[in-house]
């Protein structure tokens, strides 16, 4: 939990950070051996946690729960704030979802990231086992002023008391983000199933959280302390452990990343590299991101679509070609999403193309929808194309289900744009 960890919790983290320095030094130089492979995480002390994470707000003191209502942010000195913001950035950047996009919050907490994603213009659920972290959750984004969201409009949000075990939900969300969370589940492989249940087909997990400390260090004693003091379950993974269970679950292209934010001095480069190989070596946080696979079986059946065009085209910076466009998902097929390049097979992408010198298709890259798009529903897609000038109508948008087939060829019809439109202004510039 960390509501204490603001300032006297934040000392034993840093005495923890500089503890695993020194040991990833002493190991650099080959006087610590490393220890064999230990599989799992830190066994529970088989209490009733989820009663111990329920009644963990109400054991908090006036400044914890303050805590609670302002975090990350918080008077100086400001441990975690750096570690919050630059990790959201981090999620932000590495998940790079489209507007709208929908996101599960798993163990929301007081909802600081639900708060900040949904400023950013996603459609934000937050479930959380604690009635009164929940209750924050709402209050924290009920305070969003309304049309100061990314998306001009008010923020989408909804909260749910909860434990994860009883996700409800099936094939809904683009991503879902467990940060500092999935140390608290006790049961981790039907945990992380129910988890990629809720997500969409190329829906994404986030993880992020510490690694299980060393037995006997003084990480551990803390974590055990803190599972007495508290009963709430402490039992970080292991980082092999982890990667294990999260593909049993069933996802798939899982990455294990590490955080590296710090400023370099340009004049010791080699103290920069030094200090990155150290921290790959030895991670102190488990940071994962993983895929839903896209099931092998989605084939042409129930494709069907049609793209409207809303806004330009017009000829943009560099001569680019610039619409907006939204696809209308007329079939039965659901349509997952591709996420970024390589584009995974059976997604669905915007694909523009112009005739080429043999009369065939000339393909310009692809524009990945921004997120998913059930039977019956719709998305409007921003496209910045660079296609060569051939005059009216010789840019074709179609979509493409990718290994799959063009919707061009299984009825659809592409929609038609000058591939050379005058600029923003010209009235001509509409099709
Ligand atoms: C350390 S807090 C982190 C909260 C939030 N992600 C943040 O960054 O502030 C972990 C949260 O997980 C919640 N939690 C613990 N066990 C849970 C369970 N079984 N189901 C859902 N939430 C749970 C706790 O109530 C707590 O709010």
């Amino acid at each position: 939990m960390d509501p204490h960890r603001i300032a006297d919790r934040a000392r034993p983290a840093i005495g923890r950070a500089r503890s695993l320095l020194g040991r990833a030094r002493r190991r650099a130089r080959g006087s610590v051996p490393r220890p064999a492979h230990r599989a799992g995480r830190l066994p529970s002390l088989g209490q009733d946690h989820t009663a111990g994470h329920r009644s963990y707000v109400a054991s908090l003191p006036p400044e914890g729960v303050r805590w609670l209502h302002t975090k990350p942010f918080s008077a100086p000195p400001t441990y975690e704030m750096a570690r919050c913001m630059h990790s959201f950035a981090h999620i932000v950047e590495r998940l790079d979802l489209g507007p709208g996009a929908q996101v599960l919050d798993v163990g929301c907490g007081p909802g600081w990231i639900s708060e900040f994603l949904a400023r950013c213009g996603y459609h934000v659920t937050g479930i959380d086992v604690s009635e009164e972290m929940v209750a924050i959750a709402r209050r924290r984004s009920a305070a969003i002023p309304v049309g100061e969201t990314g998306m001009a409009t008010a923020p989408v949000t909804e909260f749910h008391a909860m434990p994860v075990s009883d996700l409800p939900w099936t094939g809904r969300f683009d991503a879902a983000i467990l940060y500092d969370a999935l140390h608290h589940f006790h049961d981790e492989r039907a945990t992380l199933e129910a988890i990629r249940r809720s997500l969409a087909p190329g829906g994404r997990i986030y993880v992020h959280e510490g690694v299980r400390p060393a037995p006997g260090s003084d990480g551990e004693r803390e974590l055990i302390e803190e599972m007495r003091r508290y009963g709430t379950l402490e039992s970080p993974f292991d980082p092999e452990y982890l990667l294990e269970v999260v593909r049993d679950a069933g996802f798939e292209d899982v990455q294990q990343l590490i955080e590296r934010d710090e400023l370099v001095d340009l004049a010791r480069p080699s103290e920069a590299v030094e200090a990155l190989r150290r921290a790959m070596g030895s991670p102190t946080t488990n940071t994962l991101v993983a895929v839903n696979p896209i099931p092998a079986d989605a084939g042409a059946e129930g494709l069907s679509g049609r793209i409207e065009l809303v806004d330009g085209p017009r000829r943009g910076t560099g001569g680019a070609v610039e619409l907006t466009v939204r696809v209308v998902n007329t079939g039965t097929a659901f349509w997952p999403v591709a996420g970024r390049y390589p584009y995974p097979l059976g997604s669905v992408n915007l694909a523009p193309w112009v005739p080429g010198p043999d009369g065939g298709r000339a393909e310009l890259p692809r524009v990945p929808l921004p997120r998913f798009v059930p039977a019956g529903g719709s998305a409007e897609v921003e496209m910045r194309i660079d296609a060569p000038a051939a005059g009216d109508g010789a840019l074709a948008i179609d979509l493409v289900r990718e290994g799959v087939g063009w919707f061009g060829d299984l009825g659809g019809e592409a929609l038609r744009v000058p591939s050379a439109p005058g600029p923003a202004d010209d009235p001509g510039a509409g099709v």
